[in-house]
């Protein structure tokens, strides 16, 4: 059966109080139409249309990103969310078939539910099946209304509700499967007699039902599926629900969590079996963690791989690739383009970018690395700076394999270390450096001897040293 995809996505958002769009807000790796998007993607829809009204620009440019197949309508006022069903199906032109419609607020629905909605809906021939779901608290949604025989009657918004239809708490997800025919046909006939004057795609299935063409219910086994978000509260709350998930799917795929509630995995990002993720730890877009490897406590990894075995201690990375058993922290910031080979370690207070560090090489303490290629086993110094940036331009530098820099070592890029050099602690090194070669460049050291005494008389400091000074003279004599 052909099926097509509508996602409702004019209205405002009130009560987000942003400048944002309310579809646009992130939710753990994907924005909310993004999570609705990702849930419709299985149904193999020929064609999704999204409707577009509040916003459009900021909307269209985001679907453009995110989902370039899916197409937009305008709906230039927002009248309804039937309103909007009937310039999703003009824009669309000919379809048959099965229509899913999908509030774009959404964004814990499964895909699987969907697929078991639809696939219930078009095995019965249905002319519309409604998602469903049981709930504690209903305030706000529509309720599904039965008749005597527990079928469906209509959809009633709690506006426009009895007392006893208000007592109802089954609830209307916004989710919907329509025969493309059907639906088309009842749109024509829908009014504006209710609360808010607007065309509500819910009077369809009372139209239906008058009709005798059968509707059904299509109850969601996890009533959280069906949560919308209309503030940040709400924004919150399914943050935390869809953090649950993910950690429970991992935690069941082999994965230790230390602390579930302060564990943040995009679901985007993916964990292999047999890492473990210490409290604290936040793993966006589509970053990775192998197998054996150890995150955290305190690391928020975005679009970083980190291989197995890894070691990663309260760090933050972005766009960085840590090799397999690569050390990493405590305090370590690696920046895009940060690669890290295997048997590696950036060790503490130790900034890396767009640099390529050789199996093995180390930089252990206090150092910023940026628009560099080291070689294996080199061991950065203590407090080495990578001079890369003139003010105007970057400049690569390029250290070989074996290399020693010693503590306080500052390159001035462009430049180039052999392999096996050395360096010695205080040098700036602007010359390239052979290898093998030692490169000292420092002033020589002077002493003023009796310096103290003189211009420091009575202190302290001139005390210890004639101290120091009498006792070496005793030895001596
Ligand atoms: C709607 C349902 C309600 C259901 C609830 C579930 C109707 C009349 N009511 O109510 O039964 O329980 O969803 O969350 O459908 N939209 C447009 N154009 C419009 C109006 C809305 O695109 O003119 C979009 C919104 O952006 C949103 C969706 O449709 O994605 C639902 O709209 P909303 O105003 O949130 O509907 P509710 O009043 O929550
Ligand atoms: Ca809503």
């Amino acid at each position: 059966m052909t099926r097509t995809v509508i996602v409702l996505a004019a209205g405002e958002g009130k009560r987000m109080k942003s400048d944002l769009p309310k579809m646009l807000h992130p939710l753990l790796g994907r924005s909310l139409v993004g999570h609705v998007l990702a849930a419709a993607a299985p149904l193999g829809a020929e064609r999704t249309l999204a409707v577009v009204g509040n916003r459009a620009d900021q909307v269209t440019a985001h679907l453009a990103e995110i989902a370039p197949e899916v197409s937009t309508a305008l709906q230039a006022q927002q009248n309804g969310t039937g309103h909007a069903v009937r310039i999703a199906l003009a824009a669309l032109g000919d379809v048959t078939g099965t229509v899913v419609v999908l509030n774009g607020d959404v964004p814990l629905l499964r895909p699987e539910t969907l697929q078991a909605l639809v696939a219930a809906h078009e095995k019965a021939g249905a002319a519309a099946t409604v998602l469903g779901a049981e709930v504690p608290n209903p305030t706000g949604l529509g309720r599904l209304v039965r008749d005597s025989d527990g079928g469906l009657a209509r959809i009633v918004e709690e506006r426009d509700a009895t007392p006893e239809q208000r007592a109802i708490r089954e609830i209307n997800a916004g989710i919907y499967a329509f025969d493309a025919a059907a639906l088309r046909t009842a749109l024509a006939r829908l009014t504006t007699d209710n609360d808010q004057g607007e065309e509500y795609l819910t009077d369809v299935f009372a139209l239906f039902v008058a009709q005798g063409s059968p509707v059904r219910v299509h109850l969601a086994a996890d009533a959280a599926e069906t949560l919308g978000c209309n503030d940040r509260a709400e924004l919150a709350s399914l943050r935390a629900l869809l953090r649950d998930r993910i950690n429970l799917d991992l935690m069941r795929s082999g994965v230790t969590i230390i602390d579930p509630a302060t564990t943040w995995v995009d679901v985007t990002a993916t964990v292999e079996r047999d890492a473990l993720l210490e409290p604290n730890v936040h793993l966006r877009g589509a970053s990775s963690v192998a197998s054996g490897a150890v995150v955290g406590p305190d690391v928020t990894l975005i679009d970083t791989t980190v291989g197995e075995q890894a070691q990663v201690v309260r760090a933050h990375a972005v766009q960085a690739e840590i090799g397999p058993t690569v050390s990493v922290g405590p305090y370590a910031y690696l920046r895009p383009g940060a690669r890290i080979a295997r048997k590696g370690k950036v060790g503490t207070f130790v900034e890396i970018k767009n640099a390529s560090l050789g199996e093995g090489t180390k930089v252990p303490h206090l150092t910023y690395v940026g628009d560099a290629t080291i070689g294996e086993h080199t061991n950065i110094g203590a407090g080495n700076l990578f001079a890369n940036y003139s003010g105007t331009t970057k400049s690569h530098t390029t250290i070989g394999s074996h290399v020693k820099t010693s503590c306080d070592t500052t390159f001035v890029a462009p430049g180039t270390i052999g392999d096996g050099a050395y360096t010695a602690a205080g040098s700036v090194i602007g010359k390239d450096v052979p290898p093998g070669a030692l490169a000292v460049a420092r002033a020589h050291q002077r002493n003023i001897e009796g310096w103290v005494q003189r211009t420091r008389g009575g202190t302290a400091s001139a005390e210890a040293a004639e101290r120091a000074l009498k006792e070496q003279a005793g030895e001596e004599g």
